[in-house]
């Protein structure tokens, strides 16, 4: 049974949503090697029956819309780090606010910073950005494979299983771009690593899909959408146009199934499940910061937190929790349990984008491969 006051401690280990040197202290341990003991069951089923129209659907288009990463991106293209960056550096709306706002104010930490050095940010942001979304698709792909294994529905499986395949065509796109196109790759972000041990240790089956499907999937689609639009690297576009593609399915399979799961679910279960929403959201707000980022650039990052805290509210990034919270709230995880979620998403800032679209509905105009084969 749910105890009903757990406290941000509880759930989170500190009780300050802001307390920078807890925040600070998760780190990612070093090692080219990482281990977590799987929680929860392997479940067959012997019910092969087709029942679930949605997911049928959705496996259909999965198994039409499979590309090939060698094949349909040239590789060929040659890409200048710099002026991407550069670039970069005069479009990233987040750089524009954080150069307007650093100029007039002598307390923040880049004050005297020249455009060579938000030249140099936008440089060091992109390698941090593609490594995390590398070391994230690594999770999905781990993640999937481990949903392929516990969820109890036929239909699920089969997608499921198509999203590894995904998965692993992703890891591949991420690290073959940063190997050749890019300098300065960054290890796993300890926010991201603490949220993916969270999941793929959790031994109930639906909690890898609301931890993964709607939480990280999420957060890639929007931050994918935003890199794709801010990029004049053709490489990249196409890249990140391909990959958006199939994480629109993928949110749309965690929304589906979690629909149907949380419907049987009593009060006390959802609240558990709020709880979980929250931890996770707030390790990606947590992630968003990139302490890993202004360390490389000696930028002493508890006072870049402590300002970005106090002039950037509530959190580095929070359009990136634009594709999140709709889909939240369209599992009804918002409003369950007096609203405890909303109030919550309400602290840290990010309850804004609640009547966004949902992902379920946009996962078909999202099909990139689609729309190039018919043209
Ligand atoms: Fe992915
Ligand atoms: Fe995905």
């Amino acid at each position: 049974m749910t105890n009903p006051r757990r406290s941000n401690a509880d759930i989170i280990g500190r009780d300050d949503v802001d307390d920078l040197d807890a925040i600070l202290a998760v780190i990612a341990p070093e090692g080219a090697f990482h281990e977590v003991a799987a929680g929860g069951a392997t479940v067959f089923t012997w019910d092969y029956a087709r029942t679930r129209d949605a997911l049928s659907r959705l496996y259909e288009k999965a198994k039409n819309s499979q590309w090939n990463a060698s094949a349909d991106l040239d590789w060929s293209t040659p890409v200048d780090q710099e002026a991407v960056a550069a670039f970069l550096a005069s479009t990233n709306p987040e750089t524009m606010i954080l150069k307007q706002k650093a100029a007039t104010d002598p307390s923040c930490p880049v004050h005297n910073w020249t455009e060579r050095e938000y030249r140099r940010l936008a440089f060091e942001q992109q390698s941090w950005m593609l490594s995390q979304f590398m070391h994230g698709e690594q999770g999905a792909l781990v993640c999937t494979a481990k949903i392929t294994e516990q969820v109890p529905w036929i239909d699920a499986k089969y997608y499921a299983a198509t999203q590894v395949m995904d998965e692993a065509r992703h890891v591949e796109v991420f690290s073959r771009y940063l190997a050749e196109k890019l300098t300065g790759e960054y290890p796993i972000n300890g926010h991201l690593l603490a949220l993916l041990d969270d999941i793929v240790a959790d031994d109930r089956w639906d909690m890898t899909y609301l931890g993964m499907q709607v939480m990280v999937e999420g957060l890639a689609l929007a931050a994918f959408s935003l890199m794709h639009q801010l990029t004049n690297e053709p490489l990249l576009a196409k890249l990140l146009r391909y990959v958006l593609s199939d994480e629109a399915r993928h949110v749309a399979f965690g929304v589906l199934s979690l629909r149907e799961a949380y419907e049987e679910m009593t009060a006390a279960e959802l609240r558990e499940r709020q709880e979980f929403a929250f931890e996770a959201g707030l390790r990606m707000r947590d992630r968003g910061f990139a302490q890993d980022l202004w360390e490389r650039l000696d930028v002493d990052p508890k006072a870049m937190l402590a300002w970005h805290i106090e002039n950037m509210p509530k959190g580095h990034v929070p359009i990136l929790f634009s594709k999140i919270v709709p889909n939240i709230k369209k599992l009804g995880l918002l409003d369950a349990a007096d609203g405890w979620l909303r109030h919550k998403y309400e602290e840290i800032g990010v309850i804004q984008f609640e009547d966004w679209a949902d992902t379920s509905e946009e996962y078909g105009e999202l099909d990139a491969v689609a729309a190039d084969r018919a043209s």
